[in-house]
């Protein structure tokens, strides 16, 4: 579909204004394919702002299907296929499934067709035959394209199944994309559109026995067929048939053929005498072409003839014929075709009726008045039933609309919330900044006092060692190693571990009496060396005011202690 799809702007660009674009999908089956095409349609016309008429004959074999295709009601299992989009813009949802809009319905005519006998559609931009040609014969495949070929405009398209094709040597149809089985007919003498290719008396020889002629000229008017000239014709290029018509026609009475809409679709030579056309728009409608006096007849007779089916006698009427008066009885008889229609015969009141049929009684008994009775009951049910599906529409829009201001409700709130979400971490973001500032200062500072301490620990000549509360060593300045003989990797090791020179054995009780009592305590001590030290042992203090440990130091009081006893050694000479 997304070929077929790129080709539509193109069969929109052809059309003149008030032209129509007329798709033709056969085997239409339950109408899918129909609507798929409807929907591609619609939205190009949406997106364009295009306002040209689209017409889609959608056509099947199988009336069953044909009924569910009118219904439009698909099960809930096509939102597989159906974009949300597609669904809310084109279908109603309904509790047994999806309903096709009415918009969308309107687009398509629906009709039971036999693609192999019937008369095609005409002047068709778009054709579709999807998994049909698959199941036919050869034989019966050439003439369903045969058929279409027929149907289209010379410069229409033909939309195949994904695993059919037209042969290549086909004189029918070229391929515009193979792959995606685009095809567009060929020029020549059976492709125009305009030409003579399709047989009416096929028609006629088939489903229209009973009425051969109205079926012919049925067949040739509504489905805007040229003559029917079939292989058997006769002299002047004139088909048995239509040979057969002509003289029958200088020998039955005046005659005209209707459509069930009363339009005129076929005038014997002689009927036009009850006819007049005055200046205007013309008219295909009898009732307005007939003469007066026959009008008010003529329409109870239509009337009745539709509705019982059957045959059906006017009384005599008088009408003045030129300047002739004349009585004249109308026999009106319903066709049996499925598309309808009546044939209207004009009798001299004194000749013999033919087919029995219902006498209406004459026009004095005011039957017309009781028809016109009857046909405005008619017209106001008609009017009920529209006034309640207006008013059922309106009810839909109704509750649509209070959907979609649930909605809107529902979206300004969730707006607002999202709003204040939003200023919320704005405020908490700006904490985040003004914190991490302040960390970073802070960590500025520390790194500054870092750099400081490790300075000061170097520079410092004073042996100093911080304890933890299990007196583990966590720190020492480098001039340490050589009273304690440490390493780097010694931080962590107990007090006791360590090995030393100096003769020092309360240290560990002097550390653990300052843990205890947070007094600091002072005493020389030796070593093996004869080095003199000043121990200290001081608690160490958090800048949170919590003791962490102790701080061992050793001053070097050598030269002082050597002093000392060299001024005891001369005060004692
Ligand atoms: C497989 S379905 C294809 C439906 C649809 N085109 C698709 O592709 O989904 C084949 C349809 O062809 C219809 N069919 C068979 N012979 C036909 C004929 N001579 N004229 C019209 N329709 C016919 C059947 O009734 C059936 O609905």
């Amino acid at each position: 579909f997304g070929a077929l799809q790129a080709c539509i702007p193109e069969l929109f660009a052809q059309k003149m204004s008030g032209d129509a674009v007329r798709v033709w999908v056969m085997a239409c089956a339950t109408g899918e394919e129909a609507y798929s095409i409807a929907m591609l349609m619609s939205e190009h016309l949406r997106t364009t702002r295009g306002t040209t008429a689209v017409q889609i004959f959608a056509s099947d074999l199988d009336e069953e299907a044909i009924r569910t295709a009118r219904e439009g009601l698909y099960p809930f299992a096509i939102e597989a296929d159906v974009s949300p989009e597609r669904l809310r813009h084109f279908f109603h949802r309904e509790a047994g499934g999806y309903r096709v809009k009415r918009a969308l319905r309107e687009m398509v005519l629906f009709a039971a067709h036999d693609g192999l006998r019937d008369p095609p559609f005409s002047r068709i931009d778009l054709a579709s035959c999807r998994n049909l040609l698959i199941y036919l014969s050869r034989e019966a495949q050439l003439r369903v394209l045969e058929t279409l070929h027929f149907s289209m405009r010379p410069t229409g398209r033909l939309f195949l199944g994904a695993s059919e094709t037209v042969d290549e040597r086909s004189l029918l149809f070229s391929a515009v994309d193979k792959k995606h089985r685009l095809y567009v007919p060929r020029p020549g003498p059976s492709a125009s559109g305009t030409d003579k290719r399709y047989e009416a008396p096929q028609v006629v020889g088939t489903r229209r026995t009973s009425l051969p002629a109205a079926g012919t000229a049925l067949a040739r008017l509504q489905l805007d067929l040229p003559s029917a000239q079939s292989a058997g014709a006769g002299a002047g290029g004139l088909s048995w048939a239509e040979m057969h018509l002509r003289a029958i026609d200088r020998l039955a009475p005046p005659s005209v053929l209707l459509d069930a809409q009363r339009g005129m679709l076929h005038v014997s030579s002689a009927a036009s005498r009850y006819l007049h056309f005055s200046g205007g728009e013309p008219t295909r409608n009898l009732l307005h072409a007939v003469l007066p006096e026959i009008k008010a007849a003529l329409q109870s007779a239509l009337f009745h003839a539709a509705e019982q089916h059957q045959i059906v006698h006017t009384q005599p009427l008088q009408v003045l014929v030129g300047a002739q008066q004349e009585a004249v009885v109308l026999t009106v008889q319903p066709l049996d075709e499925p598309e309808g229609g009546f044939l209207v015969v004009f009798r001299a009141a004194d000749a013999p009726l033919g087919l029995p049929g219902l006498a209406l009684p004459a026009t004095e008994d005011s039957p017309l008045v009781r028809q016109l009775e009857r046909e405005g009951t008619r017209l106001k049910s008609v009017l009920r039933e529209t006034v309640e599906q207006y008013e059922t529409t309106v009810e839909e829009l109704k509750a649509s609309n209070e959907e979609l201001q649930a909605i809107n409700e529902e979206l300004h709130s969730a707006t607002e919330e999202l709003e204040t979400g939003r200023e919320e971490l704005q405020s908490i973001n700006e904490e985040h900044i003004t914190v991490n500032q302040e960390l970073k200062v802070k960590v500025d500072d520390l790194g500054q006092s870092n750099s400081d301490m490790q300075n000061l620990m170097d520079a410092t000549a004073i042996p100093t060692v911080f304890l933890d509360r299990d007196f583990r060593l966590t720190r020492f300045t480098p001039s340490t190693v050589g009273l304690f003989q440490l390493i780097a990797s010694d931080t962590g090791r107990p007090l006791t571990d360590l090995t030393t020179p100096l003769q020092y054995p309360q240290l560990v009780d002097d550390a653990r009496g300052v843990l205890y009592t947070l007094q600091p305590s002072e005493r020389e001590v030796g070593d093996s060396r004869g080095n003199w030290y000043l121990a200290r042992v001081r608690p160490y203090r958090t800048l949170e005011d919590r003791i962490a440990g102790v701080v061992l130091s050793f001053v070097d009081i050598t030269e002082r202690k050597r002093a000392q006893e060299s001024l005891r050694q001369t005060q004692e000479r």
